[in-house]
């Protein structure tokens, strides 16, 4: 088996070593369609080409781009090829009960997914992040680091939530919903449900200002 790390920017090179300690430094490549340099930080960068030109039948990605529109047009483009995925996992990171997390995620260091929790494809939970009980999170979801998603919370799809954001948690008979594409800034404090699409910040956090 070889592992394609897909996206060598900083958030691809915050969880190599994290695929490096999973599967083997000799297993590992970058795949970038235009390498600047021939290694990162000690690993090969292979193009997407030269990825699937590798001798190894078992070729399997993890898809490192935070941006998740971007993140959802790479994990196209190599299942296409039948490219397999991993997720990605800090071994420090703690997961409790019943809790199901789809392929292709990445969970960094120190990251805490507690009870009865339903995450769906290619997550990205940054260092620190953690998940409480009874909540549903959908696909490409995306934490910054130090989220905190308190129990009973439901995030659609494409959700990006900033670094230290606070989302108060829902209740068993209505949960607090983060909407699909909704942006949730850095440190925000979320106190209520944030519709689809809207970006919020601030303390309790409301729609962004616009001129
Ligand atoms: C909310 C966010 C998405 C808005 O980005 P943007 O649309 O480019 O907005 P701008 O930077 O143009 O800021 C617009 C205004 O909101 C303010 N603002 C931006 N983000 C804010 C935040 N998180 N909290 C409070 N105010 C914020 C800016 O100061 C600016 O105010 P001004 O008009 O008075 O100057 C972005 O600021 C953010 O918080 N991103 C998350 C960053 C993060 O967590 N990174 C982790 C990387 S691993």
């Amino acid at each position: 088996m070889i592992v394609g790390l897909y996206g060598s920017g900083g958030c691809g090179r915050s969880l190599m070593p994290l695929a490096r300690e999973q599967f083997g430094a000799d297993k590992c490549f970058w795949i970038d369609d235009h390498p600047a340099s021939e290694t990162i930080n000690g690993t090969p960068i292979l193009t997407f080409s030269q990825f699937l030109m590798q001798d190894d039948p078992d070729k399997r990605a993890c898809i490192t781009v935070a941006n998740s529109k971007v993140r959802a047009k790479l994990v196209e483009k190599c299942a296409a090829e039948g490219i397999a995925f991993v997720t990605l996992q800090a071994a420090n990171t703690v997961v409790m009960d019943d809790v199901e997390v789809g392929e292709g995620a990445a969970l960094s260091p120190f990251v805490t997914l507690t009870s009865n929790i339903r995450i769906g494809r290619h997550f990205h939970a940054n260092l620190y992040s953690y998940v409480e009980h009874n909540c549903v999170i959908g696909d490409y979801v995306t934490f910054a680091p130090g989220v905190r998603c308190n129990g009973y919370i439901h995030i659609g799809d494409h959700a990006y939530i900033g670094s230290g954001a606070i989302i108060r948690n829902g209740r068993p008979d209505a949960p607090l919903t983060i909407g699909d594409g909704a942006v949730i800034g850095m440190g925000a404090v979320v106190t209520r449900s944030v519709p689809a699409g809207e970006i919020w910040i601030g303390n309790p956090a409301a729609p962004i200002a616009r001129d």
